[in-house]
């Protein structure tokens, strides 16, 4: 099979890691790519918003399946248009993704559905939106509706910090377009956890369960970030919690889509706080989790690609994936000033001697070459992500190799997984 995988992170560099050892496989491209990725895949220079050229691409080189690896590209409607020329995409079409591209009608879905959520109203008028929160009172979380990479999700704890996140989002609109509509939600106490399942529409198959950690320092201090590290399983999700997020999450959320007309094809990823009177439902993101994506497919046992088609082809009740026993961990290595303004093309040294890393591999995210040197290129540079026996020694393996690599102002954070080790 002729397959193209789109983005250019450590997702993406897991995501043709991992299809790169699939028997189906016989040609592997990868847009935009980065210097990682170029070592397993054929670099594709094209961007991963840009539909046109990336459909006209997969029609032009007989693609078999497409896998959009961030978010970005199925909201653009990536999957319909792919459909639309016969092509097959391991991805929700828009209609589906709305599921992240849109807060509010996430919310209207799950409310609409039983599904367990923070309380919450939606609004256009700013007015309303601060009466709405002087009613209610703090603490309480302003979001901004459509996509803003991350950032659109302001946690308040007082009633005039949401006054002012309010007209942040609305009046000044920082988040531009993204925050013509608010939804105003309750604040979730809890811990937040990561439950990924492949679904093909019917059948909701549950991927091993993850966590990350989304702030930038140790001790879950600092700004949010799109993910420092994460580990994989998670001790928090038991088997119980796992049970109850399948029957009250995954799979009404698929069949609530399924009985308005629209079919869920790919990953479906809930972020969960697990509360005292439960799991709720943060947000839905229609992709995999970057970097739990590293973690997971560290310990996927069977064929990803074979489970991609699957999903695509309405097969998904046939499978059953094995996972690796041992838990695996990603150490996110970031530029300096990350999630803030950060310098590129610094000279990362120490990759060579982790070629032959038989307990890991060294997922690049924001990297690239210059004269035959590995430069870093983004925000999140690289996902150092090892197995080992038990959470301690996959965590001292990680670490080992993390600090074999350099570059100047690197950092990273020191106590990735730290939850695990606790309950351990
Ligand atoms: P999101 O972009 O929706 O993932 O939100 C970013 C982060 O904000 C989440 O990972 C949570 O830590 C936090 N958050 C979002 N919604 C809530 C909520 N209703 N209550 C408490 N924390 C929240
Ligand atoms: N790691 C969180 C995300 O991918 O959204």
């Amino acid at each position: 099979m002729r397959v193209l995988v789109i983005g250019g992170g450590g997702r993406e560099h897991a995501l043709v890691w991992k299809l790169s050892q699939s028997p189906l496989l016989t040609k592997l491209y990868c847009a935009p790519g980065n210097a990682g990725i170029a070592e397993v895949a054929e670099i594709v220079a094209i961007a991963a918003d840009d539909i046109k050229a990336l459909v006209a691409f997969a029609r032009a080189e007989k693609i078999d399946l497409i896998v959009p690896g961030p978010e970005l590209p199925l909201t653009l409607g990536i999957a319909d248009a792919l459909e639309g020329h016969g092509l097959r995409c391991f991805g929700p079409v828009a209609a589906a993704a709305r599921l992240e591209g849109s807060k509010a009608f996430t919310k209207d879905l799950l409310s609409e559905c039983g599904i367990p959520t923070g309380f919450y109203s939606t609004f256009t008028d700013p007015d309303e939106a601060r009466r709405y929160v002087r009613e209610v009172g703090a603490p309480i979380v302003v979001k901004a509706d459509g996509l803003a990479a991350g950032k659109g999700v302001l946690l308040c704890s007082t009633v005039e910090e949401a006054e002012d996140a309010i007209d942040r989002t609305m009046r000044s609109r920082v988040f531009g377009s993204a925050g013509d509509k608010v939804v105003v939600e309750e604040f979730l106490e809890g811990e937040e956890a990561s439950f990924m399942a492949v679904t093909d529409g019917q059948t909701v198959l549950p991927l091993a369960s993850s966590q990350d950690h989304k702030r930038a320092l140790d001790g879950d201090r600092g700004p949010n970030t799109g993910g420092m590290g994460a580990y994989s399983p998670a001790p928090v999700v038991t088997a119980e919690l796992h049970e109850q997020v399948m029957a009250e999450v995954m799979r009404p959320v698929v069949t609530g889509l399924a009985d308005r007309g629209i079919r869920y094809r790919g990953v479906l990823y809930a972020g969960l706080m697990v509360t005292r009177e439960g799991p709720k439902v943060l947000e839905f993101n229609v992709r995999f989790g970057d970097p739990e994506c590293q973690a997971i497919l560290m310990r996927l046992r069977g064929d990803l690609l074979e489970m991609m088609n699957a999903t695509v082809d309405g097969e998904l009740s046939t499978l059953s994936p094995q996972w690796d026993e041992r838990p695996a961990v990603c150490v996110v290595m970031a530029a300096e000033g990350y999630p803030g303004n950060y310098e590129k093309g610094r000279v990362i040294s120490g990759l060579e001697d982790l070629r032959e890393w038989s307990d890991g591999v060294v997922f690049h995210a924001g990297t690239a070459t210059d004269e035959g040197r590995v430069v870093t290129a983004g925000g999140r540079v690289l996902g150092v992500t090892a197995i080992g026996s038990d959470i301690d020694a996959a965590v001292g393996e990680a670490y080992r190799a993390v600090d074999a690599i350099r570059w100047e102002g690197v950092h990273f954070r020191r106590d990735i997984a730290h939850r695990a080790l606790r309950q351990r």
